[in-house]
């Protein structure tokens, strides 16, 4: 029986976001679910009951008669206790929960034996898990949202300019915190024209900002900073001492601020102090991103726009509703590929696979048991391309040895045995038929073929794609062959010199692999230019 998705209407204060978009639902009608919409749950985001019924979507009337006929519901903002307790018994619940944040919930969704799943729980560090990154695709538009925010409270253009009304200087900007929204707010800045210049504390994002039109400013203190999996740690107070000299020097350079510092589970570190503020120059800009945790700033009020000391700080808490046709989109999409991975079958019902890692993390709920947290994923199977090398010789022995170990090796010992053996029989028959010359250059010919096949696979893809390098040493070996052939022999030995159709062959083949070759770093320097700005 196939399921019904409800998507009922978000009901948080001045929440504009929808769960999902026209175009998602005919998506999910072709993976064989029924789409159930509350009236009006998209007009915030400029989405109508009939732009969902064209795309296939039924319209429910009322929150109770949606929830009541849904089988999944999606939601954005974490459910309130009224909306858990609408939830059918035994359905699952797809939306943003914060767990850790909400035990009373948790327990509810128990009771209720329902299965959730948490997109904020979703393991971001497994490549597979991107395309359902919610946290990702909503920080991406607000640290968008952020820059137009500050320039829409900012009196100045962010390009610099000269007219003949007099010359403009371009607008500087300082981002603190180069994560998700970090770097969409240094992307957005840099497109407008301003000079933007960036902080984080963990060192490895520096290339980052660099590529997308920023500049990095270090602290004068040696720390990493990286807490592992892409998060940062708390420093030191020296760091911090030092970090606090530096923000303070920008604060007087600087037109606008953007922060955006924040380490998981922590309240957010306060980066500008109330001093800062002060001595910014009247008519800056604050956009404090971390609001909601506490703010980076001292004297940002959560949800407000205020000014203080001639400086506006913006501390809204819902940058991604302020774009919500935007995001919702955004969201409606990461949740379709989630469906697709829950509905391998297309058969319209979701299976929860808890052996599939995303799908394992994500899951805080099972079936009424509380799975949340869950056990760290398992490493990927793939080892990495450095280690391979050392791991041939470790089974090379036993080839020679003949002797197979274990339950596997026997056949492929086998096969290679009868591979060997054949070749051996069809080498004889050659050797008792053929003339003594022609068994002398099928002797290189066969020893030829096996070195190359050695030489070729066996080369480490350090520098390009796998490809390239498989191409390469093609490429590699073919022009040895043609300059042996193309280089004077040794001596006077003028019966030794090719004729004129090698040489020529022998040119052509060199001229090839040079194009190929050259070619292949012309194209790869092209291929990496269109991600550097
Ligand atoms: P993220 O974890 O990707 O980035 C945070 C960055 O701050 C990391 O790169 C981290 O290294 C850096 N950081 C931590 N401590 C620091 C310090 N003391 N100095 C300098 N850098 C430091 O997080 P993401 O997704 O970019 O979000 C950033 C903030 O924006 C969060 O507070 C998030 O809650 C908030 N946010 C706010 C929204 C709004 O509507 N106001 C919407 C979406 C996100």
């Amino acid at each position: 029986m196939p399921m019904t998705i409800g998507v009922p209407c978000e009901t948080f204060a001045g929440e504009k976001r929808v769960a999902t978009v026209p175009e998602v639902v005919a998506k999910l009608v072709q993976l064989g679910f029924g789409v159930t919409v509350e009236t009006g749950a998209g007009a915030g985001a400029n989405f109508g009951d009939e732009d969902y019924r064209a795309a296939g979507a039924e319209i429910a009337a009322t929150a109770a008669e949606l929830w009541a006929r849904s089988d999944v519901v999606f939601k954005v903002r974490t459910p309130t206790p009224a909306e858990a307790s609408l939830l059918r018994p035994g359905a699952t619940l797809i939306g943003f929960i914060w767990p850790a944040q909400n035990p009373e919930l948790m327990q509810q969704f128990a009771a209720r034996k329902a299965t959730v799943l948490a997109i904020d729980s979703l393991p971001r560090q497994l490549s597979r898990a991107q395309k359902m990154d919610a946290l990702t695709s909503m920080a991406g538009v607000s640290g968008y949202r952020a820059v137009i925010e500050a320039a829409n409270a900012f009196g100045r253009l962010f390009n610099g300019q000269v007219t003949a009304a007099g010359k403009i200087p371009p607008a500087r900007v300082f981002i603190a915190g180069a994560g998700v929204a970090g770097l969409a707010a240094i992307g957005t800045a840099a497109s407008l024209g301003a000079i933007v210049r960036a902080n984080d504390t963990r060192a490895e994002v520096a290339d980052q900002v660099v590529s997308l039109g920023g500049e990095f400013v270090k602290v004068n203190y040696e720390e990493e900073g990286s807490g592992g999996g892409g998060y940062a740690r708390v420093m030191s107070e020296g760091f911090q001492q030092a970090q606090r000299e530096m923000y303070a020097q920008q604060a007087r350079e600087v037109d606008i601020i953007i922060t955006t510092a924040l380490i998981p589970g922590k309240p957010a570190p306060r980066l500008i102090t109330a001093e800062m503020v002060r001595s910014m120059k009247p008519g800056s800009v604050i956009v404090d991103m971390a609001a909601e945790q506490g703010g980076n700033c001292e004297l940002t009020e959560p949800g407000q726009a205020v000014v203080r000391h001639g400086v506006t700080i913006i501390g809204y808490t819902d940058l991604a509703s302020r774009m919500a046709r935007q995001s919702s989109t955004l969201y409606a999409n990461n949740l379709l590929r989630l469906t697709e991975e829950l509905c391998r079958a297309k058969d319209g019902v979701i299976d929860v696979n808890m052996e599939d890692d995303a799908i394992r993390g994500l899951t805080v709920i099972h079936n009424g048991a509380i799975t949340w947290p869950p056990p760290p994923p398992k490493l990927p199977a793939v080892a990495p391309a450095a280690a391979r090398p050392a791991a041939a010789p470790a089974t090379a022995p036993a080839k020679k040895s003949g002797h197979g170990h274990g339950a596997g090796e026997p056949a492929s010992a086998k096969s290679l045995a009868i591979v060997f053996g054949v070749g051996a029989l069809l080498f004889w028959l050659v050797g008792a038929f053929a003339p003594a010359s022609f068994l002398a250059h099928f002797t290189v010919f066969v020893l030829a073929c096996f070195v190359g096949y050695m030489v070729i696979w066996n080369v480490t893809p350090a520098l390009h794609t796998p490809l390239m390098s498989v191409t390469n040493a093609i490429s590699s070996i073919i022009a040895v062959g043609a300059l042996i052939q193309v280089a004077p022999p040794l001596g006077d030995d003028i019966a030794g010199r090719p004729g004129a159709l090698i040489l020529g062959l022998a040119v052509l083949a060199l001229t090839l692999t040079a194009v190929n070759m050259f070619g292949g770093f012309a194209v790869t320097r092209r291929m990496l230019a269109m991600f550097r700005k």
